[in-house]
C-alpha cells in the first residue's frame, strides 16, 4: 500500500478546532451523509477488477467482524498478516469521503494492487455496476433490525461525525422511517437478500455467526474456494471473537482519535450480543418495531431472529 493514502497515518498527524457532525443528502433516493456527493460520480463509475471481493452490510450489522473473518480466511489464519494495519486500512470503505486531507475510500483502494477486499454500506441496488459484469464475489452480512437500531443510535452518539441521533425515541423512529445514513434498513437487507439470487453473493446473518461462528466460517472459506484444516478454522474462530477482537487495536477502531470517537460516550466494540435490544426497548417501542417490522417483511421470503 502507498503510505500517503494510509487513513492511519493521516489519522496520526490530523486535528481539527472543531468537529462538525454531518447532515443527510439524498442521492439517488437513499440518505448518505453529505460528504459523500462529492465522490459520488467516482463510486457508481468505479472499476473493478474482476477478483475484487466486496463486503456489504447496512451499517453496523457486523462488518467489522465480517472484514476480520474474510482477511484471516485470504490469509491462511496468519495472524502477523491481519496485523498488518487497521481493518480500515486493510479492507478500504469504497463510498467513505472523509473531510479533507484524510483519504477517501477511493483514494485508499486506487492504492491497493488487485485482487482487493472492499467494504460498503451501499444498498444493492446502488453498488457499482463494475462489480456484477466482472461477476465479483460479494458477501453480505445482515443482523435483526433490533440489535441493528441500537447498535446504530450507540454509535451516532459516539462518532462525532455522524448525524445527531436525537433522543433515543426520535431515533426509533428515524431508523424506521430510514431517515438515516445509508437509508432504510428494511430496503437494504432485502434489497441484498433478491440481489442474491443473480450474483455470487453470500449471505450471512449476524446471529448464525453468534450461534455457530465456525460453522459459517466455514461457509465463508468454502466461497472463496478456502480449503482450511481444522487448526486454522479454530484460529480464526478465536482471533474474531468478540473478547478478542474488543482487545486487537487492528480490529477495535482504537486508532480513530477520541475526538471523532468518543469512548467515553461508547466503544465501537460496544456488545457484540444478540437481543441486547431488550435492555432498550420498552414493551411500547417494541409493539411499534414489531407492526413495523411485519409490515416491511410481509412481501419477501427473509427472516431474522431476534434471539438466540
Ligand atoms: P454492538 O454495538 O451491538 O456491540 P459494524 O462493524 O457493522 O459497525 O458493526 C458493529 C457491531 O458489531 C457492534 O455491535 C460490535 O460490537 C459488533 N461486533 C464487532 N465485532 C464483533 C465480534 N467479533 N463478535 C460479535 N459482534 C461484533
Amino acid at each position: 500500500m502507498n503510505s500517503t493514502m494510509s487513513l492511519n497515518e493521516a489519522l496520526k498527524n490530523h486535528q481539527r478546532d472543531k468537529v462538525e457532525r454531518l447532515k443527510l443528502v439524498t442521492l439517488d433516493g437513499v440518505p448518505f451523509l453529505d460528504l459523500t456527493q462529492l465522490n459520488w460520480e467516482n463510486v457508481k463509475n468505479f472499476h473493478c477488477h474482476p477478483d475484487d471481493l466486496l463486503i456489504a452490510s447496512y451499517p453496523k450489522a457486523g462488518t467489522t467482524w465480517l472484514q476480520e473473518i474474510t482477511d484471516m480466511v485470504l490469509n491462511d489464519g496468519d495472524l502477523e498478516k491481519c496485523r498488518r494495519a487497521p481493518i480500515y486500512d486493510r479492507i478500504p470503505f469504497l463510498e467513505i469521503v472523509e473531510p479533507k486531507p484524510l483519504p477517501s475510500g477511493l483514494d485508499q483502494i486506487a492504492a491497493l494492487t488487485p485482487p482487493r477486499v472492499i467494504k460498503t454500506h451501499l444498498p444493492f441496488q446502488l453498488v457499482p455496476k463494475s462489480f456484477w459484469e466482472q461477476d465479483c464475489k460479494a458477501i453480505y452480512i445482515a443482523r435483526n433490525g433490533k440489535d441493528n437500531l441500537v447498535s446504530y443510535y450507540h454509535f451516532d452518539l459516539m462518532n462525532k461525525e455522524q448525524p445527531d441521533p436525537g433522543t433515543w425515541e426520535q431515533y426509533i423512529m428515524k431508523f424506521m422511517a430510514g431517515n438515516v445514513a445509508w437509508g432504510s434498513w428494511s430496503d437494504h437487507v432485502k434489497g441484498w437478500w433478491s440481489g442474491k439470487d443473480k450474483h455470487q453473493i453470500l449471505y450471512l446473518f449476524y446471529e448464525d455467526m453468534k450461534e455457530n461462528p465456525k460453522r459459517e466460517i466455514c461457509k465463508l472459506s468454502q466461497f472463496l474456494g478456502k480449503d482450511l484444516n481444522e487448526d486454522i478454522l479454530d484460529r480464526i474462530v478465536n482471533h474474531t471473537s468478540f473478547e478478542v477482537m474488543k482487545e486487537n487495536p487492528m480490529a477495535n477502531y482504537s486508532t480513530i482519535p477520541t475526538f471523532l470517537f468518543d469512548p467515553k460516550v461508547s466503544s465501537f466494540m460496544r456488545k457484540g450480543k444478540v437481543g441486547n435490544w431488550k435492555e432498550h426497548f420498552t414493551v411500547a417501542q417494541n409493539e411499534i418495531f414489531d407492526e413495523y417490522y411485519h409490515q416491511k417483511m410481509a412481501d419477501t421470503s427473509l427472516t431474522f431472529r431476534f434471539q438466540l
